[in-house]
């Protein structure tokens, strides 16, 4: 089968789709015959070597978290789900990959909403299970004001809408040109970076920083302590006494398993896409993402197309 493989750390230019051996699942997995698949931070930060002293590699590396398809093997006690079923899901996290290909294995998974085409599918999964094991840890509930710090990318804009399901009111930081986006979404707009205090127009009870971009200090300060802050992407976030929650690597938190298919039962939920790829043109997907100002999630369509 193809793959997207990188053979050294590097630019995008060290992408290469490959022929690989197919994949076959293991004991609580499933195979898909991919139709589509995602495009995250992490796959160029693994990539480039950035992430290699936190997650070493076995090189070759098949990338991609996660992936819509058509189920087409079933591992030894994996129930609930058939053959011929279309979902979305994440590929594993202790192999970090595997999802950009033909077939990828899944050891988390949930319904494909029919609302969704495959691109919107194969974008989903990571974001979606991101974005409720935060609002969970959050605690976000009907009447909680929650500000998202970097609120237009893949995971902000999930964070969003989910959080807007749950009940809660929404202020999503953003570059002015992605205002009427989240406005869209169901946010309320306000412009990122130093002084962001002073541009809110009340009190705030928790915050989700997607951003990673330094202003832990403001936003602990903005909730009124680190205590309902979480962040995803600041590695400073102890320094703060702000929880950094993520899955992969050490330290890693247990993901929400149940949040796919809670997702996948939101009424209206979409998944805002910033570009879509060819499997071939992946170097262009990650030139994309490595810009740090997409609006949605980036994804690579699997060709020829699988029936
Ligand atoms: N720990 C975990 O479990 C986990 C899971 C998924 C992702 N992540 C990490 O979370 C981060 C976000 O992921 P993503 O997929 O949402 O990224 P993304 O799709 O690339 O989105 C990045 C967003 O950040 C915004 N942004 C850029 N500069 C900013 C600034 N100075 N202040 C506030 N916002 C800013 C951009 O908004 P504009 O375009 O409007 O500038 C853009 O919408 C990445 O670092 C990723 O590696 C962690």
């Amino acid at each position: 089968m193809r793959a997207l493989q990188f053979f050294e750390y590097g630019s995008a230019d060290v992408l290469r789709v490959a022929e690989i051996p197919e994949p076959h699942p293991g004991p609580g997995e499933i195979r898909i015959a991919v139709r589509s698949s995602g495009v995250t931070p992490a796959d160029w930060k693994l990539r480039s070597g950035a992430f290699q002293q936190l997650i070493p590699l076995t090189l070759p590396h098949t990338l991609g978290i996660d992936a819509a398809g058509v189920v087409d093997e079933i591992g030894d006690g994996v129930t609930g789900v058939a053959v011929g079923d279309e979902v979305y899901g994440m590929a594993s996290l202790e192999r970090m990959g595997g999802a950009n290909a033909d077939f990828a294995i899944l050891t988390l998974w949930g319904p494909k909403p029919a609302a969704w085409s495959w691109d919107e599918a194969g974008g989903a999964a990571g974001n979606t299970e991101t974005s409720v094991r935060v609002l969970d840890l959050l605690a976000i509930g009907s009447g909680d004001t929650l500000l998202i710090e970097g609120a237009a990318g893949g995971v902000g804009s999930m964070a969003v809408q989910l959080a807007r399901a749950r009940g809660a009111r929404v202020i999503g930081t953003a570059s002015a040109g992605n205002h009427e986006f989240l406005a869209g979404l169901g946010a309320t707009p306000v412009t990122y970076g130093p002084g962001l205090a002073g541009r809110l127009d009340g009190p705030v009870d928790a915050v989700f920083d997607c951003a990673g971009s330094g202003s832990l200090a403001e936003l602990v300060a903005i909730a009124g302590g680190p205590a309902r802050v979480v962040t995803i992407a600041d590695f400073t976030g102890a320094e703060h006494g702000v929880r950094m929650s993520r899955t992969g690597g050490p330290g890693a938190e247990p993901q929400s398993r149940d949040a796919l298919t809670i997702a996948a039962a939101v009424p209206g939920l979409t998944v805002p896409l910033a570009g879509v790829f060819a499997l071939e043109d992946a170097a262009g997907a990650h030139r994309l993402s490595e810009t740090g100002h997409v609006r949605g999630k980036v994804v690579l369509r699997s060709s020829p197309p699988v029936s």
